[in-house]
């Protein structure tokens, strides 16, 4: 019996040492003390063991069920330490490391610019709608109050996709489209693509951008249209900007004026930007025609209203001292990471 007991205790010994994961260990626990393991074996057979060195043996017995007990416990704290450091060292962290600089894009200059106008209008009260680039010649021309041959047409030649069919030589379009969804008190601007038939050059491309304004309700004055115009100039370029407005002719506004900003480079005096001329013109703009109002079933009787139109493009060349609006279309990116 004694033999027998230091035999396992040895055996033990040596299959701990072998052990490589903790579920051996578990394995092993099994095995010597579980329900029918190899020492709970041996308390069975005590039976045969002769009464009278029965207490001495049955000390030895849990001697060793008390040594197994400790050793494989141990074991089991070794391997979790163990796995523990592992772990850790896997998953270790250098915060030293130089960090993974992923490159950010920013706006292209003509998107922030349109924003930068986005937001100085919804300040304002307005809200920003969308109206279709492929455009009936009806919104582009015959409602804006310039039927078939009307002069007013050359000016703004543009590219047909059939004989009703443009793509829309300005965003005024979408001052009919507004009126005839919604009713009176409107106000409203719509940024985006027009097209014309122009070669291109350092001021002129076949597609460029607009931003149209318009506003209908009871009692608009020409006085509102300065106002509104004159308060966003001022946000956009400098407290000290001045407006001046020229008489001019367009279809679909009467009266009619384009709008100079004084030259926010050099306040007026003369510079470059301004070509000497101390002002530099934004918009065109005007009282809504009485035809225009009709036509979507407005009452020019009751309700009066103003609109302008502003080339995004020209804005974004002032502002950032651009001479050729190529640089605008070509992404090339030397030139747009100025803007970040
Ligand atoms: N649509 C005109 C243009 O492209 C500008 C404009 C808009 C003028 C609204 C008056 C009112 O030249």
């Amino acid at each position: 019996m004694k033999e027998k007991l230091q035999a396992m205790r040895d055996a033990l010994e040596r299959e701990l040492d072998a052990v490589r994961a903790s579920e051996d260990v578990e394995a092993l626990r099994v095995k010597y003390l579980g329900k029918k393991g190899e020492l709970t074996g041996l308390l069975r057979s005590m039976g045969s063991v002769p009464a009278e060195e029965r207490p001495a043996m049955g000390k030895l017995v849990n001697e060793l069920r008390e040594h197994i007990e400790g050793v494989i416990g141990a074991k089991k704290e070794l391997m979790r330490a163990a796995g523990m450091q592992l772990k850790l060292e896997k998953e270790r962290l250098d915060v030293t490391a130089p960090a993974v600089v992923r490159p950010i894009g920013g706006r292209h200059p003509i998107a922030a610019v349109t924003k930068e106008l986005e937001d100085i209008f919804i300040g304002m009260g307005f809200d920003i709608v969308d109206g279709p680039e492929v455009e009936y010649d009806y919104y582009n021309f015959e409602a804006l109050n310039t039927p078939p041959g009307h002069p007013a047409r050359d000016a703004q030649d543009t590219f047909y996709v059939n004989d009703k069919v443009l793509l829309r030589s300005q965003t005024s379009t979408v001052q009919i489209r507004t009126m005839e969804k919604t009713k009176p008190p409107i106000r409203v601007v719509s940024p985006g693509r027009v097209y014309r038939s122009d070669a291109v050059d350092a001021t002129h491309s076949p597609m460029f951008h607009q931003m149209e304004g318009l506003v209908v309700d009871k009692g608009i004055t020409m006085g509102d249209l300065k106002g509104t115009l004159e308060l966003f100039a001022k946000t956009l370029f400098g407290e000290e900007t001045k407006l001046r407005f020229r008489p001019h002719h367009f279809p679909f506004t009467e009266p009619s004026a384009e709008v100079d900003v004084s030259c926010f480079v050099c306040g007026g005096k003369g510079c470059s930007v301004c070509k000497k001329e101390g002002w530099i013109e934004i918009l065109g703009a005007g009282m809504v025609h009485p035809n225009v109002l009709r036509g979507c079933g407005i009452d020019p009787e009751v309700y009066s209203g103003f609109a302008f139109g502003l080339g995004i493009e020209r804005i974004v060349m002032k502002k950032y001292g651009i001479s050729d609006m190529r640089l605008l279309y070509e992404n090339d990116i030397r030139f747009l990471r100025q803007f970040g």
